[in-house]
């Protein structure tokens, strides 16, 4: 598994806006949006293209296109659906399948209450979305969860991620990239991470 981080000077930018402690609901969701629509641009930087011959308006031209990649956007309720306007953007023909996971606040292990996968996931690429990846269970818990359903290529795209998570994501999944804003210090004894950016599900639902 190879961990990106993206050190691009807007991606840090709009990071360090999102991180401000009085950041508005509305503030919060624009730019969790804007980052994963930039984590999206990194993500398929790797993507095959072909050519193929287009008519112009000066006549027939050689054109680069994606070639035969098939896309779904795997979005873990609820603090995933943040970051899925800018990922569409980005890729508006992609489909989406949702995995509904939340941590028990005691344990931190995920408990699982909702999926809804496209049909033809094996012949996909999927990137899921997250805005944190803390202790890594939700994660390792969709990519089982994906991987059972025959879907072989998977990436992870975050807005901060833990080192104690990417640890626990890698040894799991080692097959699995990850596209992260920002590889922060730890986790604290309640396993959110610090500096972090507190509860991203409270900040994009207002439900704080
Ligand atoms: C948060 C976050 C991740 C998970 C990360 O979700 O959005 O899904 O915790 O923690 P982990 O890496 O330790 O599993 P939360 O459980 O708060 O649910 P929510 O998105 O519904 O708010
Ligand atoms: N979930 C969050 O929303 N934030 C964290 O720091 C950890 C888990």
């Amino acid at each position: 598994m190879a961990v990106h981080e993206i050190t691009h000077p807007l991606v840090q930018h709009k990071l360090s806006l999102l991180r401000e402690k009085e950041i508005s609901t509305k503030r919060f969701r624009e730019l969790a949006a804007e980052v994963g629509a930039l984590l999206t641009y990194e993500a398929t930087a790797n993507f095959e293209t072909e050519k193929v011959i287009k008519e112009c308006w000066s006549g027939p031209v050689e054109v680069d296109q994606i070639k035969g990649k098939k896309v779904t956007v795997v979005p873990i309720l609820r603090a995933g659906i943040g970051m899925l306007d800018g990922v569409l953007e980005m890729m508006p023909n992609a489909k989406i399948s949702v995995v509904g996971l939340y941590r028990d606040e005691e344990t931190f292990e995920p408990v699982y209450y909702f999926e809804k996968l496209v049909k033809d996931i094996d012949q996909r690429v999927a990137l899921v979305l997250d805005p944190m990846l803390a202790t890594g269970g939700s994660f390792i818990a969709t990519v089982d969860l994906l991987k059972k359903a025959g879907c072989t290529n998977i990436m992870g795209l975050f807005l901060v991620a833990a080192p104690e998570g990417i640890a626990k994501a890698q040894a799991a999944h080692p097959d699995v990239d990850l596209y992260v804003a920002s590889v922060d210090s730890h986790l604290n004894d309640d396993a959110y991470i610090i500096p972090g950016l507190g509860d991203a599900g409270d900040k994009i639902f207002g439900t704080k």
